[in-house]
């Protein structure tokens, strides 16, 4: 889906994967695939910032943990959250 050289730590790209917009991102080296529609107003999270383990919507600051989507600024509200791998620096998302 993408390779591991075009998404540097601090970075997330969005891919539309089976209809579904998903975020992936590299948060110091650790590649997760979260959904990206903000739970608030749907904007795209992969526009957002990431770091610790957190991504921040833009528009309003929401933040998702990228590990187990849950929002941990507004309770209630969790993305879904898909598993990745990185065989030859090639990243895929198990949907
Ligand atoms: S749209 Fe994401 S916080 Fe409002």
């Amino acid at each position: 889906m993408g390779f591991l050289s075009e998404l540097p730590p601090g970075k997330m790209i969005e891919k539309r994967i089976m209809a579904r917009r998903i975020a992936v991102v590299n948060d110091a080296g650790k590649i997760y695939a979260i959904e990206s529609d903000c739970k608030h107003m749907k904007a795209s999270l992969s526009t957002g910032r990431v770091a610790d383990g957190m991504v921040t919507c833009r528009w309003h600051s929401w933040k998702y943990d990228l590990s187990t989507g849950v929002c941990v600024t507004n309770e209630g509200f969790t993305l879904k959250t898909y598993r990745t791998e990185v065989v030859e620096g090639v990243i895929y998302v198990l949907l």
